[in-house]
C-alpha cells in the first residue's frame, strides 16, 4: 500500500489547540481571512464497497477501528454543538462509503433531533441505497448526492474496480422513489471516461438529476494524479459542446463550487466543480470532521484538532465550541494545487470525506 494512504497526519490531543490569536470574539467558524463556515461535513467511514481510482488504493483504505469511530450519539452532540452555537446550516455525511455503516439510519436520527430543520444531506456511491432510501427519509435525510462517472459498465469497472454499476442505477431509483430528489450526481473527470460525459449529462436530464462534474484533485492513495493528465474545466466544455448548447449562468450562490451552464437553452443545467484550475477556497464555507472525530479546517490541511477525546473526557459543549473555533480560525487561505511548492495531504479523499 502506498505510504499515503496509511499517512496519520499530527492531530492535536488534550491541551493542544490552535492559538486564537486575533480572534474577534464572535460564535460563528470565522477564520484570518474573513470567511465563516456554514456547511459542515461529518465523514462517518474510511470503508467504501467501490476502489475508485482517483480516491482509493486497490486493497482499500486501513480499517478504523469501532471505537475510534464517532458513534451516532457522538455525531448528534457535535452536530447539536455546530448548528446551536457555531451558525452552521447545514450538514452532510460522506465517507469513505457511509452506507456502510450499520447505524446510518441512527446517525440520521440523532442528527436530525440535535438540529430540527437543518437540512441534512448525504454523498454516497449509491450502492445499496435503494433498500435504506426510505428509512434514511424518515429519519430525516433531505437531500443525497451519488457519484457517477460513467454509464459505460466497462468503464465503471476499471475506474471504481468493481463491476457494480447496475446497483449505483438502482440506488439513484429508489432514492428518487422515496421523495428524496432532485438528486445530484458527482462525476470526476478522468482521461478514461471524458468522452462518456455526453451520455451521462443526456441521461441525467431524462432521469431529473443535476449533473455536476469535478476537477480531479491530487487526493488519490496510488499518488497517480499529475496536474499536466488532468481533464480541466475548458476540455470538459469542449466536449459537452459539440453535442449540447452550453449557456454560462455563473454560480447559484457565491460559496457554491459549481459554476453553472444552461443546456440546449434550459431549464437543465450542468455544474462544473473547477477546484483546480479556477479554486474557490476565498469563498470556502466548510468546516469538516473526520470519521475519529477531529476538526480539519480544509481538504487540504494536515493539522486535525481532537474533538472525540473531549467528548469522551467529559468536556461541556461551550468548551468543545471553543476548541472548534479555534481550529478554524487557523484555517489555511488556499489549497495551493497549482504552487510550486505544492504538498499533498497526508491522508487521502476516502480518509477524510469529500
Ligand atoms: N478529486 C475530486 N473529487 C474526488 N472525489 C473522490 N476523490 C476525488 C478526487 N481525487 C469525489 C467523489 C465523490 C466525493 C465524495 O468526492 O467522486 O463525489
Ligand atoms: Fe468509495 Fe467514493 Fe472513494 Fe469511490 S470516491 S472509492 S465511492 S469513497
Amino acid at each position: 500500500m502506498a505510504a499515503i494512504a496509511l499517512g496519520i497526519p499530527a492531530v492535536r490531543r488534550g491541551g493542544g489547540v490552535p492559538s486564537i490569536e486575533g480572534r474577534p470574539d464572535v460564535p460563528g467558524l470565522v477564520d484570518r481571512f474573513g470567511r465563516v463556515a456554514h456547511d459542515l461535513r461529518i465523514s462517518i467511514t474510511s470503508a467504501c464497497s467501490l476502489r475508485c481510482t482517483y480516491c482509493m488504493p486497490a486493497e482499500g483504505l486501513p480499517v478504523i477501528p469501532r471505537d475510534e469511530l464517532l458513534s451516532a450519539d457522538e455525531i448528534g452532540r457535535l452536530v447539536g454543538i455546530a448548528v446551536r452555537d457555531l451558525g452552521v446550516r447545514e450538514v452532510r455525511f460522506t465517507g469513505g462509503e457511509p452506507l456502510t455503516r450499520g447505524d446510518l439510519v441512527e446517525i440520521i436520527r440523532r442528527s436530525a433531533e440535535a438540529a430540527p430543520g437543518t437540512p441534512l444531506a448525504l454523498t454516497t456511491n449509491g450502492i445499496g441505497l435503494d433498500k435504506r432510501a426510505e428509512a434514511l427519509r424518515d429519519a430525516g435525510l433531505t437531500r443525497v448526492n451519488v457519484s457517477l462517472d460513467t454509464l459505460d459498465r466497462e468503464h465503471f469497472a476499471r475506474l471504481t474496480r468493481r463491476d457494480r454499476l447496475p446497483a449505483v442505477l438502482a440506488g439513484i431509483a429508489g432514492a428518487h422513489r422515496a421523495g428524496l430528489g432532485p438528486l445530484k450526481v458527482n462525476a470526476v473527470l478522468m482521461q478514461q471516461t471524458l468522452h462518456d460525459a455526453p451520455e451521462l449529462l443526456a441521461w441525467a436530464i431524462e432521469h431529473g438529476c443535476r449533473l455536476r462534474f469535478i476537477e480531479q484533485m491530487p487526493l488519490d492513495a496510488d499518488e497517480a494524479w499529475r496536474r499536466e493528465n488532468m481533464v480541466d474545466a475548458d476540455e470538459l466544455l469542449g466536449v459537452l459542446g459539440a453535442r449540447f448548447a452550453l449557456t454560462p449562468v455563473g454560480r447559484e450562490d457565491p460559496a457554491a463550487p459549481a459554476e453553472e451552464w444552461l443546456v440546449d437553452g434550459g431549464p437543465a443545467t450542468v455544474g462544473i466543480i473547477a477546484s483546480v484550475t479556477r479554486p474557490f477556497c476565498g469563498a470556502c464555507d466548510r468546516t469538516r470532521l473526520t470519521a475519529e472525530g477531529s476538526v480539519r479546517s480544509c481538504l487540504f490541511g494536515d493539522d486535525e484538532t481532537d474533538l472525540r477525546g473531549l467528548l469522551r473526557g467529559g468536556a461541556g459543549d461551550d468548551e468543545i465550541a471553543d476548541v472548534w473555533r479555534a481550529a478554524m480560525w487557523a484555517k489555511k487561505a488556499g489549497h495551493g494545487i497549482d504552487d510550486v511548492d505544492f504538498v499533498r495531504p497526508l491522508r487521502t479523499m476516502g480518509g477524510i470525506g469529500g
